[in-house]
């Protein structure tokens, strides 16, 4: 493994990420794990991230003790270039002028990064600090006009830093260099594909959950039936997927869930009915933070319902969309559910603030919204990947592409998609107005182009129309289609004038309460891609 010590970067995911594409695992861990415990997952390779901190600041983040003695082959990147720097002896300077976005270095002396790279080249840098001196053994590799060290190499220790970010598409050669730090500098091997993954995760299940029991929660969206397909390949019968109805679905989804997943799984699935739960527990509550909680909290304790009447053997909710509840003997059927899967990613660790230094922007429910009296242990397999990376892996475990391609729909699902109150009126309008998006969407070709199109109801806003010659005072629906690669950033889609208009029109003449149709043109950021 190569592991990615993130000092509250931005882009730490994107550099584990390029690592992967490179076919060489990674990791991400945050930069107060101890020296020794690095040592413990047996590191190739280490590359220090970038971060917003000035090696000067009281509290700006050190690199661990000893981290430069484990004889480990090291990259920094921007500020890890920067902590390398001044761990090992050179100097780092403030400076007045700041170098934010395209630059172009001068190769003073390609080293190993970069032989056979032009001279000059265009990268991206992000920094005011810079190192004005490398250490004492360092060879400078590059520079540009306001960086005199771009780059610094010490091939007997195997240290490299460069102050630019490779990780970047707008760095021209950043693939090329990380690849030769990864084969020449470290000696990985490009063997690692999606396929390792699956082995690698399968095992260690197996060795996680011995003979024991364990629940999945299935959604009907990739994540949650990526986890469960990886986890039914290493324990078989052992899972029993249970598929939550909280009442928050949209129109066809339990059915979907058994047509696509199950059939072609032969998973053990119950089902529970929670709506009449769901709706009681989320009564008269509008603020998003509280919803979240709400939802994360109840799933959880539906969770251990279901857990219970596996073991014991009684139907439990089932229902809803011919839920069968394939039990097991009964000679095992006082063994206690220990395991809950989640079909947690990485960008949903880190909006929740999971990340070193990351803010909470929201509390996805599979992570922030959880309980604290959680009596499941969890096993997340997915939770360093990126969903196209997920997407990749559900192609190799064969699970169908209606299911691998699915637009990405969120755990707490219509609920955080009124604006207001969640009611059963509500959600039965925001449901007829997202079925008919999601029907002219598929109409005109672009379910693949859209990485997901929610739409919103403003419960709580209402405007003047005139319909059939009649003054109408009905809500406002928002739709949001927007394009994305990894739902860390995304832009507003340009749909076609002609699908908008036929959404707009069906909505307003069949959904009764819906009097105006709007489009959100913002990107993300600012906005989030969800309203809550
Ligand atoms: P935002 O709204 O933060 O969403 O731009 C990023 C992606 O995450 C999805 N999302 C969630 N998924 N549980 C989930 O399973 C959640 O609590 C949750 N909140 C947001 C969102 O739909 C988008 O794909």
């Amino acid at each position: 493994t190569v592991l990615v010590v993130d000092f509250g970067a931005q882009y730490a995911q994107l550099i584990a990420r390029r690592v992967r594409e490179c076919h060489v695992f990674s990791e991400i861990v945050p930069s107060t794990m101890p020296a020794a415990e690095m040592l413990a997952k047996r590191p190739k390779a280490i590359i220090l991230s970038g971060g917003p901190a000035s090696v000067y600041e009281k509290g700006a983040p050190a690199a661990p003790d000893g981290l430069f003695d484990l004889g480990v082959p090291t990259l920094g990147i921007c500020y890890g270039h920067q902590v390398m720097a001044q761990a090992l002896g050179g100097t780092v300077e403030n400076s007045d002028v700041a170098e934010y976005g395209g630059a172009t270095v001068a190769v003073t002396s390609p080293g190993m990064l970069f032989e056979g790279l032009p001279h000059e080249q265009a990268v991206w840098m992000s920094h005011r600090d810079f190192v004005s001196s490398a250490p004492s053994g360092f060879t400078v590799t590059a520079s540009t006009e306001v960086t005199p060290v771009a780059g610094m190499e010490d091939l007997e220790r195997g240290f490299f830093g460069v102050q630019f970010h490779p990780e970047v598409l707008h760095t021209e050669h950043g693939m090329e260099i990380l690849r030769r730090f990864l084969y020449e500098g470290a000696g990985c091997r490009p063997n690692w594909t999606m396929l390792n993954i699956a082995d690698e995760s399968i095992q260690a299940v197996r060795q996680q959950v011995g003979a024991k029991r364990v629940i999945c929660g299935l959604s009907g969206g990739v994540d949650s039936a990526v986890a469960a397909a990886l986890v039914q390949q290493a324990i078989g019968d052992q899972l029993t997927c249970v598929f939550v109805d909280h009442g928050l679905l949209r129109k066809g989804e339990p059915e979907q869930v058994e047509k696509d997943f199950v059939a072609v799984t032969g998973v053990n699935l119950h089902v529970v009915d929670a709506q009449d739960r769901f709706l009681a527990a989320l009564d008269g509550v509008s603020d998003p933070e509280e919803k979240r909680k709400i939802i994360g909290r109840e799933f959880i304790r539906v969770f251990e319902e279901a857990a219970r009447e596996i073991v014991h053997g009684g139907s439990g909710g089932s229902g809803g969309s011919g839920g069968s509840s394939p039990q097991r003997g009964a000679e095992d059927a006082a063994e206690p559910v220990e395991f809950l899967v989640q079909g947690t990613l990485y960008p949903d660790v880190v909006e929740s603030g999971g990340g070193t230094g990351a803010a909470n922007i929201k509390s996805h429910h599979n992570v922030g919204g959880l309980p604290d009296d959680l009596q499941f242990k969890l096993i997340e397999p997915l939770r360093t990947l990126f969903k196209d990376e997920v997407r990749a892996l559900g192609e190799q475990l064969g699970l169908p592409s209606e299911i691998v391609w699915r637009q990405p729909f969120p755990g707490p699902g219509l609920g955080i998609r009124i604006i207001g109150a969640v009611t059963r009126d509500r959600l039965d309008i925001l449901r007829d107005a997202d079925a008919i998006a999601r029907e002219e969407l598929t109409r005109a070709g672009l379910d693949r182009d859209i990485w997901q199109f929610p739409v919103v109801l403003l419960a709580d806003v209402r405007s003047v129309g005139v319909q059939g010659d009649s003054r109408t005072y009905g809500h406002p629906i928002v739709l949001r289609p927007v394009t994305s690669e990894d739902a860390m950033t995304a832009d507003w889609a340009k749909l076609p004038y002609d699908v908008l208009q036929r959404i707009s029109t069906r909505i307003t003449n069949e959904v009764r309460e819906i009097n105006r149709v709007t489009v959100d043109i913002t990107s993300k950021p600012p906005g989030t891609i969800e309203w809550e």
